[in-house]
């Protein structure tokens, strides 16, 4: 997969060097190209962001240095390969697992994190008409700019990536992951000591017995799920809940 992103704060992407997208970097199954916007600005200030027509507080990113550098970034694309768009916003559609999952099924995302108030419209409104481009919010919190959201969409959409994740099953119980424990919150873990501070281990994970288990871990992620989540039991189809789950 290869991902592109324009910034005009091209070191916020460091993090992306190491741990899981580091390691996918450096195996060749990611191709990270992390751009300065700056670089395509023309005056002797490098000037990117202007006053906003209509007046308010702010500033917004001028469309002339995001055109340049969109053009040239995707001056690579063929009939065949066009990459999707991905514009951080808090305006956005909200980011989900789902859309984590359906962006790592694409070979190219380019990412346009901003700063001050967004970017001119026009940029989002040209490269629509040929592209298929996604405003996505994190959250309903206003941060400084899009660089944070780009490191955590990438982190999301990377450790789905086929051989990036050391054990292929470890998102099979992920909170928000489709499956058995779909719509609900994953439950406590443990692991060696059996006994640290005193606290042990619950007895049922030390059973062997798998069914036991399973059905443990389910009452765990259903208790969480009503304590932190409410909303997500709520919306919960009853057709996902088992017997055993009604009566917890
Ligand atoms: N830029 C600023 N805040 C944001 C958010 N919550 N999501 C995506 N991009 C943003």
């Amino acid at each position: 997969m290869r991902l592109d992103v324009v910034t005009i704060f091209p070191e916020y992407l460091e993090p992306l060097n190491v741990s899981l997208v580091g390691k996918a970097r450096a195996r060749g199954d990611l191709d990270v190209r992390v751009h300065d916007l700056r670089a395509w600005t023309h005056d002797r200030h490098h000037t990117v962001d202007d006053t906003p027509y209509g007046g308010g507080p702010g500033m917004v990113m001028k469309p002339e240095p995001w055109g340049e550098a969109l053009d040239e970034v995707l001056a690579d694309a063929g009939d065949d390969e066009q990459p999707v768009l991905v514009v951080p916003t808090p305006s956005g559609r909200p980011f989900t697992q789902e859309m984590a999952v359906e962006l790592s099924g694409k070979p190219w995302l380019v990412f346009t994190p901003a700063r001050y108030e967004g970017i001119d419209r026009r940029v989002i409104d040209e490269y629509g008409e040929r592209l298929d481009v996604r405003e996505v919010s994190i959250g309903d919190y206003v941060l400084a700019g899009g660089e944070a959201p780009v490191l955590v969409m990438v982190e999301a959409i990377a450790r789905l990536l086929p051989g990036v994740l050391g054990n292929a099953e470890s998102h099979r119980d992920d909170s928000f992951a489709p499956g058995a424990m779909a719509g609900l919150l994953e439950g406590p873990v443990y692991t060696k000591p059996p006994e640290w501070r005193g606290r042990g281990i619950p007895e049922v994970l030390l059973s062997g017995h798998h069914g036991r288990i399973a059905r443990w871990r389910r009452d765990q992620a259903l208790a969480r799920t009503a304590d932190h989540r409410p909303d997500l039991i709520a919306g919960c189809d009853p057709s996902a809940l088992d017997k055993h789950d009604r009566a917890a």
